[in-house]
C-alpha cells in the first residue's frame, strides 16, 4: 500500500509536470485559445520554469529586503512603487536580513556560473519570494518577471480594488541568449522629447531590452547640442511641419515657419543616459554620416562638396532621392558630407569627442547607410582624392571616409559601429557592423571576424506596416508579427561569438508621436525580445501568441499603446479562368472567425461567415470584414474597396 507521503509526492510531481507542459513549448496545443487562460505568461519566455502548487498572497504590510548596492536603488524603488500604487498596501525596504521580509532581492556571494551577468533565479513559495543574481542587472530582470507573475492590474497607475494579489509558486532560472538586445528609436525624423524617450525606455525594459540605439541625426533634424557648433541646433533641429505621406510632401516655401523639431541639450543627454543606466540600458548614439546629413549641411554648408548646398534647408519629407533604380539612390540634393574636405574631419572630430564624453557606452554608431554616389561621381575634389589615395570606385571613397572616422572614434577610446554598407568600401576588421539590408551582410561580416548586430528589414523593421495597407499608416513594406517571431539573429553557419545580438529598428518618417511609436513597437517588440533573450528551442508561435494576448491586457492597464493588427484578416486575390475576382481571407492566428458584407453595412457575427473564396456581386463597391473569437469581435472593421482588389489581382 502506498504511504500518504508517496501519494502526496505523486500529486506534487504530477502538478509540476503539467505546469511544465503548459509553460514549455509543447506541440500538443492545437490553437492559442487553449493556452490563452494560462495564469503564467512571461515575455520573454524564461529558460526554465517549474510551477509548484499554491500561491503567495501579497500581505498588507510588504517588507522588501534588498542587498545594499547603489545600482539597485532604482530597481527597489520601482518594485516598491509597483507594490504600493495599485494594491494600496504598505511597503517598506530594509537592507538587513529579517525573517519578516517577504520579498528578498539578493546578490550572490558566490558567482552562479549558469546565470551570468544578467541572469537570475526567482523562487516563489507560499511564504516568501526570493530573487538571487550575480549582478544588479539580474535582480532588475528578476523583478520584471516577478511583476509579470502578478495579476495584470499590477500595471495600474492608481489603486485597484477587489483584486486577489497573488503570485503562483514557481521556480525560475533565467538568463539571456544574447548580450545585445536592442531597440533603435529614430528621434531625427520626428523629435521625441526627453520625457517621451524615458517613456519608451520604461516600456522596453519590461521585456529585458538592454540597448537603446538613438538615431540622433538625419536629413530632417540634428537632435543633440554640440558645443562650438551652435548652428547644428539653431538651424539643423528645425523644419517645416508637414503631415501626410512622408516622401511626397510639397516642398516648403521660404515663408513657412521653421519651428517644428527640437533637440536634446547636453544636460538632457546626461539625464537620459543616467535614466537608462538605472534601468540597465546602454544608449548607443548614432551620428549618421556621410549620407543622411542634410540637417548638418543646412547648418554648415561648407561641409558639402556641392556649392548649391548654401541654399539647402532641413528636410520636412519632400522628395530628395530617386529610388526607382534601387540602391544607391539617385540624390536630387546632395545630402552627403564631403569626404574630400578636411573641414569635415575637423567637424566630425569635434562631434565625436563630445559624443564620446556624453555617452559611456563603448560603441559609437556612425551610420554609413544609403550614401548616394551621383554627386561624388561628378565632383572634382572627389576625383582628386581618388587619384591621390588610389581609390578606384565610389564605395572605396566611402571606405576611405569610414577608415578615417574609425581612427577618430578609436582615438576617443571607443569602438566604431556602422550600417552594413560600409563593408563595400573595405572597412577595417575592427569595425562592428549592424546588418540591416538582410542577414546576408551580417553573415559575411561575421565570417570576416567583424562583430555583428543583426537587425534585418525582413524581421526587425518596426516602421513597416503590421498588416494590410488599407488599415495601417502607409509605408514601403509590411512585416507581420508572425514573421518577426521567426527572427533568429544567429545564422547557423557562422561562429556565434561574432554575433553580439539582435535589434529592432523604429524609423519614424511616418511616426508623428509617441503613441504611434508605441503602436509600431508592440507587440512586435515582444517577438524580438523573445528572439534575443529566450532559448531558440523554446520558439512556438501559438504559445507565444497566447502570452502576447495576456500582455495586451497588461499594456491596456499600463496605458501603453500596441497594434491589434494581428487580428486583422489577410486578403489575397486572384483571377479565375473567366477573369473574375476570387478573394481569399485568412488570419494570422488560429481560432478566429471572419464575417463579411458586400452591401456597405457593418458585418457582425450574424452576417455570413467566411468559409471559402468569395466572388464580389456585380456593382459591389466594398468588402467589409471583421474577425471574432466566439461571440466577441477581436479585429478591426476592414473596409476593402473592390477597386483595390481589382488592382491587386492585375489585368482583367
Ligand atoms: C537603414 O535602414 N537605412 C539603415
Amino acid at each position: 500500500m502506498k504511504s500518504i507521503f508517496q501519494i502526496l509526492l505523486f500529486v506534487v510531481l504530477s502538478a509540476n509536470t503539467f505546469a511544465q507542459t503548459i509553460e514549455g513549448n509543447t506541440e500538443n496545443f492545437a490553437n492559442s485559445e487553449s493556452l490563452a487562460n494560462t495564469e503564467i505568461a512571461i515575455i520573454p519566455e524564461p529558460v526554465t520554469l517549474i510551477k509548484q502548487t499554491g500561491h503567495f498572497v501579497l500581505p498588507s504590510n510588504i517588507i522588501i529586503q534588498s542587498s545594499k548596492s547603489a545600482e539597485l536603488t532604482q530597481t527597489v524603488a520601482f518594485l516598491k512603487e509597483r507594490f504600493s500604487t495599485p494594491t494600496g498596501h504598505f511597503v517598506s525596504v530594509i537592507h538587513t536580513s529579517s525573517p519578516m521580509a517577504t520579498f528578498k532581492l539578493i546578490l550572490n556571494d558566490k558567482e552562479d556560473a549558469t546565470i551570468g551577468a544578467e541572469g537570475y533565479q526567482l523562487s516563489v513559495n507560499t511564504k516568501q519570494v526570493v530573487i538571487t543574481a550575480n549582478k544588479p542587472a539580474g535582480l532588475f530582470y528578476g523583478v520584471q518577471t516577478l511583476l509579470q507573475l502578478l495579476p495584470a492590474a499590477i500595471e495600474s497607475k492608481e489603486e485597484v480594488k477587489q483584486v486577489k494579489w497573488t503570485i503562483p509558486c514557481v521556480e525560475i532560472i533565467d538568463y539571456p541568449r544574447l548580450s545585445w538586445r536592442g531597440l533603435m528609436f529614430d528621434v531625427a525624423r520626428h523629435f521625441f522629447t526627453k520625457q517621451e524617450v524615458k517613456q519608451y525606455i520604461d516600456a522596453m525594459v519590461r521585456y529585458k531590452y538592454n540597448i537603446l540605439h538613438l538615431h540622433l541625426t538625419d536629413d530632417e533634424g540634428w537632435r543633440i547640442e554640440i558645443k562650438g557648433l551652435p548652428k547644428l541646433t539653431e538651424v539643423g533641429a528645425w523644419n517645416v511641419k508637414r503631415v501626410g505621406t512622408f516622401g511626397d510632401f510639397i516642398p516648403p516655401t521660404a515663408e513657412e515657419p521653421r519651428n517644428y523639431g527640437g533637440f536634446y541639450t547636453q544636460e538632457d543627454i546626461k539625464e537620459l543616459v543616467a535614466y537608462a543606466k538605472e534601468r540597465f540600458v546602454n544608449i548607443l548614439p548614432e551620428i549618421d554620416v556621410p549620407g543622411h546629413s542634410l540637417a548638418a549641411i543646412a547648418s554648415y554648408p561648407e561641409l558639402s562638396c556641392t556649392p548649391e548646398a548654401i541654399n539647402y534647408k532641413v528636410r520636412s519629407g519632400e522628395k530628395i532621392m530617386d529610388w526607382s533604380r534601387g540602391a544607391p539612390p539617385i540624390a536630387m540634393v546632395d545630402n552627403t558630407l564631403c569626404p574630400a574636405n578636411e573641414k569635415v574631419y575637423v567637424f566630425l572630430d569635434t562631434v565625436i569627442t563630445q559624443i564620446a564624453q556624453l555617452f559611456p557606452f563603448e560603441y559609437i554608431h556612425l551610420g554609413g547607410d544609403e550614401a548616394p554616389h551621383n554627386y561624388w561621381e561628378k565632383n572634382l575634389q572627389i576625383k582628386d582624392l581618388m587619384k591621390r589615395e588610389n581609390l578606384k570606385t565610389i564605395p572605396e571613397v566611402q571606405g576611405y571616409f569610414e577608415r578615417r572616422l574609425e581612427k577618430i572614434v578609436q582615438a576617443k577610446g571607443k569602438k566604431f559601429m556602422a550600417w552594413d554598407e560600409v563593408l563595400e568600401g573595405g572597412v577595417s576588421p575592427s569595425a562592428a557592423v549592424m546588418s540591416w539590408r538582410s542577414m546576408k551582410y551580417g553573415t559575411e561580416a561575421a565570417k570576416a571576424n567583424h562583430e555583428v548586430v543583426m537587425s534585418p528589414t525582413q524581421y526587425a523593421y518596426l516602421d513597416y506596416m503590421q498588416a494590410d495597407a488599407i488599415t495601417e499608416p502607409k509605408v514601403y513594406a509590411s512585416l507581420r508579427l508572425s514573421k518577426v517571431y521567426e527572427f533568429d539573429p544567429v545564422p547557423a553557419d557562422v561562429n556565434p561569438i561574432y554575433i553580439k545580438g539582435g535589434q529592432a529598428n523604429l524609423w519614424t518618417e511616418q511616426v508623428y508621436n509617441i503613441r504611434q511609436a508605441e503602436y509600431m513597437t508592440w507587440p512586435r517588440g515582444f517577438a524580438i525580445a523573445e528572439s534575443v533573450w529566450s532559448p531558440k528551442d523554446k520558439k512556438n508561435w501559438p504559445n507565444f501568441f497566447a502570452r502576447t494576448e495576456q500582455h495586451f491586457k497588461r499594456l491596456d492597464i499600463a496605458e501603453t499603446k500596441y497594434a491589434p493588427s494581428v487580428y486583422d484578416p489577410i486578403f489575397s486575390v486572384k483571377r479565375t479562368a473567366d477573369r473574375q475576382l476570387s478573394i481569399s481571407l485568412s488570419t494570422e492566428v488560429d481560432g478566429l472567425d471572419m464575417y463579411y458584407s458586400f452591401d456597405n453595412s457593418f458585418p457582425d457575427r450574424f452576417y455570413p461567415k467566411y468559409t471559402s473564396p468569395l466572388a464580389p456581386p456585380i456593382d459591389a463597391k466594398v468588402l467589409k470584414v471583421i474577425t471574432y473569437r466566439g461571440k466577441n469581435p477581436v479585429g478591426r472593421m476592414m473596409n476593402m474597396p473592390i477597386e483595390e482588389l481589382e488592382k491587386r489581382a492585375g489585368k482583367r
